[in-house]
Parts: C-alpha cells; sequence; structure tokens
C-alpha cells in the first residue's frame, strides 16, 4: 500500500536527522568536487548575508529549522524564536547545535499549526518546496494568520541544480510533485519536492494574495521576502 507522501516525507526527515548536515557541509554523497562543493558553501555564505541586511528582529517564528542551520542566525538578531518542526530526532540535534537561549522549540505539524501569538518576522529554509500545491492557499492562510501587522516574511529554498543534491538522487523531470530520496543506509523515501523559480513563487504567491520579491543566489538559492498584499 502507498503511503501518504506528506508523511513518508516526515518520516524521511526524522530519519535523516543525524545525516542532514552533510548536505550542508558537502561531505560524504553530497561531495561533489572541490569547485562544486566551494559554490555551495559560497551561496550558503551570501544567503547568510541576505539574512544579516534583512535583519530578522522583535520575535521570530521559523517553521521547519531541521538541524538549525539557520536557527542560530535568526537568534541573533531576534529578542526570541520560536521554532516549530515536526520532527522529535531534528529538534534534538538543532538543540544540541544553536544552544541560544531566546530559542523555544515546539514539536508540531506545520500542516495542522495552529499558531497562538502573532510574529514580527517569519522564516522558512529549504521547507517551501516541500509544501504540495493543494496545500499551498492554507499554508499561507496560517503564514498570514500568524504575522503581526507590518510583518515581514522571508524564506530561502533551494533552485533545481544537480550539485546540491546526493549524487545518487535523481533530478526530477519536472512532471511530478513526488521525488525519491535515499538515506546512507540505502532506505528510499517519498517526499514532495517543489521547484520555483523567482518568477514562478512570485506569480503563486500574487493568487494567494501576497506581495512577494525574489531573486535567485549563485543558481544554487532562491531568496525571497513576502508581506501580505492589503
Ligand atoms: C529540508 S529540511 C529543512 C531544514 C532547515 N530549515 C534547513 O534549511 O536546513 C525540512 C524540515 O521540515 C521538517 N518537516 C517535514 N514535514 C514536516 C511537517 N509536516 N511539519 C513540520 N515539520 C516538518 C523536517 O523534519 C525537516 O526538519
Amino acid at each position: 500500500m502507498q503511503m501518504d507522501p506528506l508523511i513518508e516525507q516526515s518520516y524521511y526527515y526524522n530519519e535523516r536527522a543525524s545525516e542532514y548536515d552533510e548536505c550542508f557541509e558537502r561531505i560524504g554523497r553530497y561531495d561533489r568536487g572541490d569547485e562544486n562543493n566551494r559554490r555551495w558553501l559560497d551561496a550558503v555564505q551570501a544567503v547568510r548575508a541576505e539574512i544579516d541586511a534583512f535583519r530578522p528582529t522583535g520575535n521570530v517564528l521559523e517553521l521547519a529549522p531541521g538541524t538549525g542551520n539557520w536557527t542560530w542566525q535568526l537568534s541573533k538578531h531576534a529578542d526570541r524564536v520560536v521554532a516549530v518542526d515536526f520532527s522529535e530526532s531534528m529538534l534534538h540535534v538543532c538543540r544540541q547545535k544553536v544552544k541560544s537561549r531566546n530559542v523555544e522549540y515546539l514539536q508540531a505539524d506545520i500542516f495542522s499549526f495552529q499558531p497562538s501569538e502573532q510574529f514580527d518576522t517569519i522564516f522558512f529554509g529549504l521547507w517551501i518546496s516541500h509544501v504540495p500545491k493543494e496545500k499551498a492557499a492554507d499554508f499561507w492562510a496560517m503564514v498570514a494568520s500568524a504575522l503581526k501587522s507590518g510583518g515581514r516574511v522571508l524564506f530561502v529554498d533551494t533552485l533545481p541544480n544537480p550539485i546540491i543534491t546526493a549524487h545518487d538522487h535523481e533530478m526530477p523531470n519536472g512532471s511530478t510533485e513526488i521525488e525519491r530520496r535515499k538515506l546512507n543506509d540505502g532506505r528510499s523515501f517519498q517526499i514532495v519536492k517543489r521547484y520555483f523559480t523567482p518568477t514562478s513563487i512570485q506569480m503563486e504567491l500574487e493568487l494567494l494574495g501576497w506581495k512577494c520579491s525574489a531573486k535567485s543566489i549563485d543558481d544554487c538559492f532562491l531568496f525571497a521576502t513576502a508581506e501580505p498584499d492589503t
């Protein structure tokens, strides 16, 4: 029997927590050679510079923090970060790594998450690509409900560049939202992965009542800011 890809995707990330940072650090199956590794690492630094320039201050909600690759950076600007992820093992790694006193952790499924407060900034890294198209409107309505008046949304994701994924992952053919991903031990899982261009995310958000400004960074990242179009 086929499992719901959203459930399979949450299992995949929970099982991947201890090896997740191999992707960010370009080691193991994510080592794509010196030149490509350098391109990725430079692109991550360029994204970090953009986040610093944006200054995610005040009360910040981070959706899907994973192992905290952006959480520690957000915590330097924010008064307080509330980090919401479904995976207990991801949150465990994040807690160990980030160690900032102003970060609070919440284990919850984003697709049923009902924020109990409003935030100055909402951030998500490498998450919007995992939201299926049929759930996009509900997801963005939840984000709007969690945003203070005048608040800002910032998100980053990866572009469909073959140097980014593991060498034993197949690149998507563009006809489906579902991709198959592997762990180091060979187990494989279906996940949702929607790739956006700056133009396609702007168009999708415009239809959902948001003003979005997006750009690509070094052919590796989509970097976007958004606010409700009131
Ligand atoms: C690609 S990782 C992104 C992690 C981190 N933001 C980054 O940029 O490295 C996706 C994250 O989404 C989390 N996740 C997957 N499905 C979820 C769900 N339904 N609700 C909450 N978190 C979920 C996973 O546990 C994982 O931490």
